[in-house]
């Protein structure tokens, strides 16, 4: 069976190229029943840093003050063999295997939307990944939370992000990535605050604790860690990412993971914790997770294709002979995917005894 998170993936790719034609059908829909996974926290929590070390790569704009000004929708797809390469959806011809070229595209058409000004914008920009060293995953980077506005900023722009990321986690199919400073009182998180609100028995939120390397000597993280301080229904997960010093120096991402592993190994307070920390880690995990989502959302779905399917051959229908060669290919090719995935459902229920159990 091709793998379900990259089906999910490629209807996910699919509703979003064919932009505004989807908005009559139960595409829309579709989109919001498909779980993804989004990346919450206050600015310089480590979001960026936490996304980089679960591609691998170093790709996302970084700096002080409020870089992410737009939704970033990423998907990693895992190839068997070849070479890593990027793709963006308002792009489509084009293959980036220059990392620092992604990196630069993303600033731009930040821009483009935004007209360089500090605004933000929640129309996402959609980035694809390519490579055979990413588990399937779809990530949404969002803009950080902040508490106040700087200068050409307008006020609003707290309450402005605020609501823009409420508008991604209160989806039930949302599951949350809350990144929160383990140099910073776990009380004033902003990740564990918002949501908090949209989940408050913590049954979708992963609590992710960075710069646990960067705690006041004499401080651990070990209760935050052992879900004492703030419980979740996941254990949380502790990262080192690379340091500021260690980008200025272009530390590399295989340097750093191995640093972090000998960090968790070695610090004598985590060594028992030490098979459920670190970036790789997180990355399995949340893999995992989506899929065990993806599978229990499957009926659901199917119904959603199903009806998507319906929707799209009467549309083509309707649209009769003159039909521009650009929109129907994009119909036909979406349905082509849902037929894959109808298909991929039915070899998947195949497989499976009553009970929902996998033989
Ligand atoms: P974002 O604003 O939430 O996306 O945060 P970034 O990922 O850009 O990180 C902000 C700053 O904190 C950068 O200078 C990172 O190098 C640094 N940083 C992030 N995580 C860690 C960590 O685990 N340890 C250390 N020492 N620095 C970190
Ligand atoms: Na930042
Ligand atoms: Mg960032």
């Amino acid at each position: 069976m091709e793998n379900l998170i990259s089906l999910v993936n490629n209807i996910q790719r699919a509703c979003t190229a064919l932009g505004d034609h989807g908005e009559e059908s139960a595409l829309p829909t579709l989109w919001d029943s498909l779980p993804a996974i989004a990346v919450v926290g206050g600015q310089s929590s480590g979001k960026s840093s936490v996304l980089e070390s679960i591609v691998g790569k170093d790709f996302l704009p970084r700096g002080s003050g409020i870089v992410t000004r737009r939704p970033l929708v990423l998907q990693l797809h895992k190839i068997d063999e070849g070479r890593e390469y990027a793709e963006f959806m308002h792009l489509p011809k084009k293959k980036f295997t220059d990392f620092a070229q992604v990196r630069k595209e993303i600033e731009d058409e930040t821009d483009r939307e935004t007209g360089r000004s500090k605004q933000i914008s929640s129309v996402p920009i959609h980035l694809s990944i390519f490579s055979p060293n990413v588990v399937n995953l779809t990530l949404v980077d969002l803009p950080g939370l902040t508490k106040v506005a700087v200068e050409g900023q307008p006020e609003s722009i707290v309450t402005d992000i605020e609501n823009m990321v409420r508008a991604y986690i209160e989806k039930p199919n949302c599951i949350i990535l809350a990144i929160s400073p383990a140099n910073q009182d776990l009380a004033t998180s902003d990740a564990i605050k918002i949501s908090r609100e949209v989940d408050p028995k913590g049954e979708r939120t992963f609590g992710v604790l960075t710069k646990i390397d960067l705690m006041d000597k004499g401080t651990n993280a070990v209760d935050i860690l052992e879900g004492k301080s703030y419980k979740l229904q996941f254990p949380w997960i502790g990262v080192v990412n690379r340091s500021q010093a260690d980008i200025n120096k272009n530390v590399d991402m295989i340097a750093a993971r191995n640093r972090e592993r000998e960090y968790f190994a070695n610090t004598p307070e985590y060594k028992h914790l030490v098979n459920r920390m670190g970036s790789e880690h997180l990355a399995k995990m949340m893999s995992k997770h989506l899929e065990q989502v993806i599978k229990s959302r499957i009926p659901g779905i199917q119904s959603l294709i199903s009806k998507t399917i319906t929707e799209l051959e009467m549309e083509l229908s309707r649209l009769g002979k003159p039909i521009a060669a650009d929109t129907g290919g994009k119909l036909y090719a979406i349905m082509e995917i849902c037929r894959v995935f109808d298909q991929n459902y039915k070899e998947h229920l195949d497989g499976m005894r009553p009970g929902g159990e996998k033989i």
